[in-house]
């Protein structure tokens, strides 16, 4: 919540400046039950060895990679509890519980609150309209990218702005295999950010294009292939999958890439990125906001 506004060159050595810390839950659960989203077939087979080999493989990664990861139990009867991204929105110890546009997922936020009660942390109300998490709202430069028309709806963003004084650039979804922002965007630091463009509408193609000094354009390929869909902790950028080209992109940038195989839960609709939610994120509040709070 304290805002710190870095110099280009600082920003780019500190990297993205949170992603250090996060929650995730075992794949106890997981399965492709129902299908909420053009990827999730409920007649594919789902191994469920494999599911935790990945799962701990991920977890693996990213505490090598320097995070620390936190968990909430697994839930019977919720099986994309695992993509704890879309829980909520963090930002100090706030946690601003979603409000899921599938019946389906819906339960899953009493537990992931609870957790969150135990941690001590302050739970705000939710937003009025569906809003899906960290999965449509990524932290940007102090301010949040978030996506609506698909899963979230755009007038959820108007009161948690209002109420929290949050800087919101709003990015329409049409295309339905990019349901989340955090398929199509992916923040590397303050002024870098992977971008995939046919995830986005022209209009939202030009607010990119002003927000993100220095994009990272991804192949419709690379996009299908769920790379925007990435944890960055420092210079480690833990992805699905990467291509030699994009390689060649990010270690241009000062990033390294971790693969890490998550193709189970792709058979969800979703990567490592959905299977984390940061902990670590402070987002700006405006100026007139945080005196109206704190005085
Ligand atoms: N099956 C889940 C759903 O459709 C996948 C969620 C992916 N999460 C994400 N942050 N993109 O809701």
């Amino acid at each position: 919540m304290t805002p710190t506004s870095k110099a280009p060159e600082e920003a780019r050595e500190d990297g993205l400046g949170w992603g250090r810390s996060v929650l995730m839950c075992p794949p106890e659960h997981f399965d492709v039950t129902y299908s909420i989203n053009v990827w999730m077939d409920p007649d594919a087979h789902v191994d469920f060895d494999r599911t935790w080999r990945q799962w701990e493989d991920l977890v693996s990664t990213l505490e090598e990679a320097g995070t620390e990861v936190r968990t909430v139990p697994a839930v019977p009867g919720l099986p994309d509890m695992v993509f704890t991204a879309n829980a909520g929105i963090v930002d100090g110890t706030t946690f601003t519980p979603a409000r899921m546009s599938k019946p389906e997922r819906a339960p899953e936020i009493d537990h992931v609150r609870a957790r969150f009660e135990e941690l001590g942390w302050t739970i705000e109300p939710p937003p009025a309209a569906p809003q899906e998490g960290a999965g449509d709202a990524l932290a940007f430069d102090g301010g949040l990218v978030v996506g609506y028309g698909t899963r979230s709806s755009a007038s959820a963003y108007a009161g948690l702005r209002a109420r929290n004084g949050w800087t919101v650039t709003a990015l329409e979804l049409t295309d339905p295999r990019y349901y989340h922002v955090d398929l199509g965007f992916c923040p590397l630091d303050d002024r870098t950010a992977m971008v995939l463009p046919e995830a986005f509408t022209a209009a939202g193609r030009g607010a990119l294009a002003e927000l993100v000094e220095d994009p990272v354009i991804l192949t419709p390929e690379e996009g299908a292939a769920f790379c925007a869909n990435a944890v960055v902790t420092g210079h480690t950028v833990v992805m699905p999958q990467c291509t030699p080209r994009l390689g060649r992109e990010l270690g241009r940038r000062g990033f390294e890439p971790a693969v890490c195989d998550v193709s189970e839960f792709g058979k969800a609709g979703g990567g490592c990125r959905c299977l984390t939610l940061a902990l670590d994120v402070e987002l700006d509040r405006a100026a007139s906001f945080t005196a109206e709070v704190v005085g």
